[in-house]
């Protein structure tokens, strides 16, 4: 069985960022030198996905552009004699097809995940949140492991975890395994627990393996926190049903950026900006001129 369908939800707010949000997604503001949500195609192209369904909303029709052909500025590189910029729009030509569905209410990323349930069908899919990178520039085929796993074991789903600190828990959906190798199998996962509640610092990684039942269990849950239909009930409730989820653990080079917030994004740019290869060197002597107080 091949797994080659990717949905990415867009579709938030991103409240946290504003007022850089405000009229334009945060999916869309840069690391370095690309916005998040080409890092996010290009790990997901990388591991074989074919078929894209970004679950986008009100004012994100940017994300579409960004992945269209744009034959006017391809035309004014060439006539200009641009080639080597013309490189940086390949991106556009990558094997995959687009398509785009809109989540019309903001309830919350399980609806959002639930909008995709027309295009996907009966069909195995993975779900790679639009405002998280996994590894330096991307460099992360977790999803393609998690999708061998999900096969191997007849899963119902498998979900890529990190370890926080336990001061950060409250903030993710949180797993109790059963065991602590790399790959182990979840008996619970609870959405934001308090330091108490959490049954480890495992937090969710912001990429998934589903089989279709996901959907069902989706429709089925009522809204939890923050009155949001929320993913991690929907995985509880398979978990709960008598399904077999997994979850993965990202390796050591496979860092979750997450973008949702100032702290972490700030600290997501820095770091990119510095392993850039034409720009880093200069970058980082400035910046270590800048912390020793002796820039001029
Ligand atoms: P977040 O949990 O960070 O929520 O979404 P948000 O609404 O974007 O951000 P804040 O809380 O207002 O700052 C995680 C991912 O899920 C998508 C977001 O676009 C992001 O990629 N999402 C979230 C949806 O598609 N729909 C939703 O209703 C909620």
């Amino acid at each position: 069985m091949q797994i080659n369908v990717a949905v990415v939800p867009v579709a938030g707010l991103g409240s946290r960022l504003l007022p850089a949000t405000k009229s334009q997604p945060k999916e869309m503001l840069p690391v370095g030198r690309k916005p998040v949500v080409q890092y996010v195609v290009e790990e997901l192209t990388r591991v074989g996905m074919e078929q894209m369904l970004f679950i986008t909303g009100q004012g994100k029709t940017s994300i579409e552009n960004h992945f269209d052909l744009n034959h006017e500025l391809i035309e004014n590189l060439r006539e200009t004699g641009k080639e080597d910029l013309l490189a940086e729009l390949d991106y556009e030509r990558a094997p995959i097809r687009y398509f785009f569905t809109r989540q019309r209410q903001l309830l919350g990323l399980g609806h959002a995940v639930l909008c995709a349930r027309p295009f996907v069908g009966d069909r195995p899919f993975v779900v790679a949140l639009g405002d998280s990178i996994i590894g330096m520039n991307a460099q992360s085929d977790v999803v393609r492991r998690m999708a061998d796993a999900f096969v191997e074991n007849k899963a119902d789903a498998v979900v890529a975890f990190e370890e926080v600190p336990m001061s950060d828990v409250h903030r993710y959906g949180v797993a109790q395994p059963k065991s602590n190798a790399e790959l182990f199998e979840l008996a619970d996962v609870i959405e934001k627990p308090s330091r108490e509640e959490a049954p480890s610092n495992l937090a969710i990684a912001a990429r998934y393996v589903f089989a279709p039942n996901i959907f069902d269990a989706l429709d089925e849950i009522l809204p939890g926190k923050g009155g949001e239909i929320q993913l991690t009930d929907a995985i509880r409730k398979v978990i709960h049903d008598g399904g077999r989820v997994y979850g993965m653990c990202l390796r050591e080079n496979e860092k979750r950026y997450d973008i949702g917030n100032f702290e972490s994004y700030f600290r997501a740019f820095v770091e990119f900006a510095l392993a850039d290869e034409k720009f880093g060197p200069d970058l980082r002597q400035y910046l270590e001129e800048l912390l020793h107080g002796n820039h001029s």
